[in-house]
C-alpha cells in the first residue's frame, strides 16, 4: 500500500518521479506528492486525488535533480492535501516519503509537540520528518539512523535534506524498497514497476537496512551505520510486461494472459513417467513429505479463497486433512502449531502483512511454512522455508486474476507431489497431469466467450444485490466470484453454500436478486439442480456456470458452459467466466477497473 519512488542524478527529477508514480498508482491512489531539491532548497507539491491531478498542477518552476515521490492509501487521517506525502520538518530542510505504519506515532507526536514542534498533518509519517530535522548528527545517514532508533513500526522511507544536496537516504523495515542503478543516476522504489523503464539493475534492501544514493552509486548500512555488503543484479525482465499495451485496462490484459501464465507455472514441473510433480523449491525429501499429517493454508482475500480450492485438491489427491484459513485472523487466536503440519502461505504480492505475520508466528513456534508466491524475492517468499514461485508475471490490476489461476495450479502441483508419495496411484497421477496439460487451451476457450459474458454481465450489473452459490469444490469458486464482483462493480454480492440457501437467505430471493450458481457435472449435480428449482420458484433470475449437457430440468437459466476436465480441476475453469462477468459489469457501470475505490494492490497494513 502506498508507493515510493526517488531519483538522484543528472536529469530533472520531477518528470521521472511523475512517470514512476503513475506506474505505482495501483498501490494507493487517494493522494500523491513530490519533493525536489533545487538551487533554492526543498520544493514540495502534493494534493489529494490522482497522480494526473498532481502532474497537471505542478508549479512551472519545479527544478531539481534529486527528488522523492509518493502515492498514498490513507491509514492515519483522511485523504487531503495536508496528509499527502512528502512531509517536511519545521525548517523545511527535510522532506520524507514513508510507507508502513509508525506504531508509536502518538507518543512521538506528543514528545515533539512538547519540544515545540508544530505538526500539521494527521499522519504518523510526519513525525519522521521532524525527527530527522531535529537530530544533531552531522551526516544525513546519522540523522536518519537517529530518527529510526526512536520509532517502532514498519517503514519504507526515502529522505532528502537541503544541507546534503547530493544524496537521498532510504531505509527499509517491513515495507519493500529497492535501489535501481542507472548511468550516473540512481533510483529508489517500493516496486520495480516504478523504475523498470529506466533500469532493471537493482538491489533489494533487507529489513533493518539504510542506503545512501548519490548519482554515482549506493552504499548500504545497518541501522547502527555499520556497513553491509549488497550488490545490484540485473533482472531478466521485459519492461513491456508492465504495460497495458492495447488493452483498455491491466485487468483485461491479465485475464487474457492466463493461458500463457498457466503454461509457465507448469513448465518443467510435470513428470509423466512417474505421474507426479517436481517442486524443487519445497526442499523436502520423500520421507519428510510422508510425515506430513495435515496441511494448513493461509492467505487473504482471493488468495484465501483459492487456498480453499487448494485444500480440496490436497484432501482429494493426497488424502491429507487440509483446510484454509484467513491469514488475517490466524495469529490472533494463539494457534496451535503442530510439527507434522505443513503450513502453506499463499500470496500474489508476497507483501500482504497479515500473511507475513502469520508466517512469522508459525516459524517462531517452530512450524514449517512453504510459500506459493508470485513476486520473486518478496518478503513472504524470503520468510518461508521453501516454496513454489507462481511465474504469473507482473500483476498490476488490483483485482487479481492470472496470479490466482496460477495459485490454483501451484496447489494442484503440490497436491500431486504429496499424493504420489502416499496413496495416489501412478494412473491417477498421469490422469491429473493430462488434465493440467489441457487446461491452458481450455482457459482460452472460456476466454473466447467474452462477448456473450459481457452481455450477461450487463444484465447482472443492473441488480443492486446478487448471490453466488456453489457446493463443496464449487463453494470457493462462488466466494471468489462474489469477491471479484463486489471488488470492481461495487454491487453487493454474497457467496453462499447452495445447500444453505434454504436455511435463511432464500428469504431474499426475488426477481430483483439474481443468483450465479456453480453447477459442475459431478456427484452433486442433482442436488444443485434441486436448489435451482427452489430459486426459480421464487422467480430469482439464474445464471448457471456448468458443463455441456447438464440437465437443468425445466429451470429457466442463462447458461455459461465451460469445458470438461478432471473433476478436481473444475474450480479453476469455473472461476474464469466469473472474472469476465465482474469485469464487464464494472465496465458497464463506468468504474475504474484497475483501481477500485478504497482498495490497493498490496495490503501492507494490518
Ligand atoms: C484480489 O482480487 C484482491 N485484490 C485481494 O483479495 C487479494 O487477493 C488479497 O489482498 C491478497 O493479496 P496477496 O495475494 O498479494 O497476498
Amino acid at each position: 500500500m502506498c508507493g515510493i519512488v526517488g531519483y538522484v542524478g543528472t536529469q530533472q527529477a520531477s518528470p521521472i518521479l511523475v512517470e514512476g508514480l503513475t506506474r505505482l498508482e495501483h498501490r494507493g491512489y487517494d493522494s500523491a506528492g513530490l519533493a525536489v531539491l533545487g538551487s533554492t532548497g526543498v520544493k514540495v507539491a502534493k494534493r489529494a486525488g490522482r497522480v494526473r491531478d498532481l502532474a497537471d498542477g505542478l508549479p512551472k518552476r519545479f527544478a531539481g535533480k534529486v527528488g522523492i515521490g509518493h502515492t498514498r492509501w490513507a491509514t492515519h487521517g483522511p485523504a487531503n492535501d495536508v496528509n499527502a506525502h512528502p512531509h517536511t520538518d519545521a525548517k523545511g530542510l527535510v522532506a520524507i516519503v514513508h510507507n508502513g505504519i509508525i506504531d508509536n506515532a502518538a507518543a512521538l507526536r506528543q514528545r515533539l509537540a512538547d519540544e515545540g514542534a508544530d505538526l500539521v498533518s494527521d499522519t504518523d509519517s510526519e513525525v519522521l520528518a521532524h525527527l530527522v530535522g531535529r537530530s544533531g548528527a552531522d551526516t544525513l545517514e546519522g540523522k536518519v539512523s537517529d530518527a529510526l532508533s526512536a520509532v517502532e513500526g514498519t517503514y519504507g522511507l526515502a529522505v532528502l535534506h537541503a544541507d546534503f544536496p547530493d544524496r537521498l537516504v532510504v531505509a527499509r523495515n517491513g515495507s519493500p524498497l529497492l535501489v535501481g542503478v542507472g548511468d550516473r543516476e540512481m533510483y529508489v522504489a517500493s516496486d520495480l514497476a516504478a523504475i523498470v523503464r529506466h533500469t532493471t539493475t537493482v538491489a533489494h534492501l533487507d529489513d533493518g537496512e539504510i542506503a545512501t544514493l548519490t548519482a554515482t552509486g549506493f552504499t548500504t548500512y545497518r541501522l547502527d551505520l555499520s556497513r553491509t555488503a549488497r550488490d545490484a543484479t540485473t533482472l531478466d525482465i521485459d519492461p513491456a510486461a508492465y504495460e497495458a499495451g492495447d488493452h483498455e485496462s491491466f485487468m483485461h490484459k491479465e485475464m487474457l494472459e492466463q493461458p500463457a501464465a498457466a503454461v509457465r507455472v507448469l513448465r518443467g514441473r510435470l513428470d509423466e513417467r512417474f505421474g507426479t510433480a517436481h517442486l524443487g523449491g519445497l526442499d523436502m525429501d520423500a520421507r519428510e513429505t510422508r510425515a506430513i499429517r495435515r496441511v494448513k493454508i493461509l492467505g487473504c482475500g482471493s488468495a484465501y479463497y483459492v487456498g480453499q480450492m487448494g485444500a480440496s485438491l490436497v484432501e482429494e489427491l493426497a488424502r491429507i486433512p487440509a483446510d484454509a484459513e484467513a491469514a488475517s485472523e490466524f495469529r490472533y487466536r494463539n494457534p496451535i502449531i503442530e510439527p507434522d503440519t505443513l503450513y502453506v502461505a499463499v500470496s500474489q504480492s508476497g507483501e500482504t502483512i497479515d500473511t507475513l505475520l502469520a508466517v512469522q508466528e508459525i516459524r517462531r513456534k517452530g512450524g514449517r511454512v512453504i510459500g506459493l508466491v508470485n513476486v520473486v524475492g518478496s518478503a513472504i517468499a524470503r520468510e518461508c522455508d521453501g516454496g513454489i514461485y507462481l511465474h504469473a508475471g507482473p500483476e498490476v490490476a488490483v483485482a487479481s486474476t492470472k496470479a490466482l489461476t496460477n495459485m490454483f495450479l501451484g496447489f494442484a502441483l503440490l497436491a500431486l507431489q504429496l499424493g504420489r508419495v502416499r496413496d495416489l496411484s501412478i494412473a491417477d497421477g498421469r490422469r491429473l497431469i493430462a488434465g493440467l496439460q489441457r487446461l491452458p487451451e481450455q482457459i482460452e476457450e472460456v476466454l473466447a466467450q467474452e462477448e456473450a459474458l459481457a452481455a450477461l454481465a450487463g444484465r447482472l450489473a443492473e441488480a443492486e444485490s446478487l448471490f453466488f452459490v456453489g457446493r463443496v469444490r464449487g463453494f470457493p469458486v462462488a466466494r471468489e466470484g462474489a469477491q471479484k464482483f463486489k471488488e470492481i462493480s461495487y454491487r453487493h454480492a454474497e457467496a453462499y453454500q447452495t445447500s444453505e440457501l434454504k436455511h435463511g437467505p432464500l428469504a431474499l430471493i426475488s426477481p430483483d436478486v439474481p443468483t450465479v450458481a456453480i453447477v459442475p457435472e459431478d456427484e452433486l449435480t442433482d442436488r444443485n439442480v434441486g436448489a435451482l428449482h427452489e430459486i426459480a420458484a421464487r422467480r430469482g433470475p439464474l445464471v448457471v456456470v456448468t458443463h455441456e449437457g447438464v440437465d437443468l430440468g425445466d429451470v429457466e437459466a442463462e447458461r455459461v458452459v465451460v469445458p470438461r476436465n478432471e473433476r478436481e480441476l473444475d474450480p479453476i475453469l469455473m472461476t474464469i467466466p466469473l472474472q469476465l462477468l465482474a469485469y464487464h459489469a464494472a465496465l458497464r457501470l463506468g468504474h475504474d477497473i484497475d483501481k477500485p475505490r478504497n482498495l490497493a494492490k498490496s495490503v501492507t497494513v494490518e
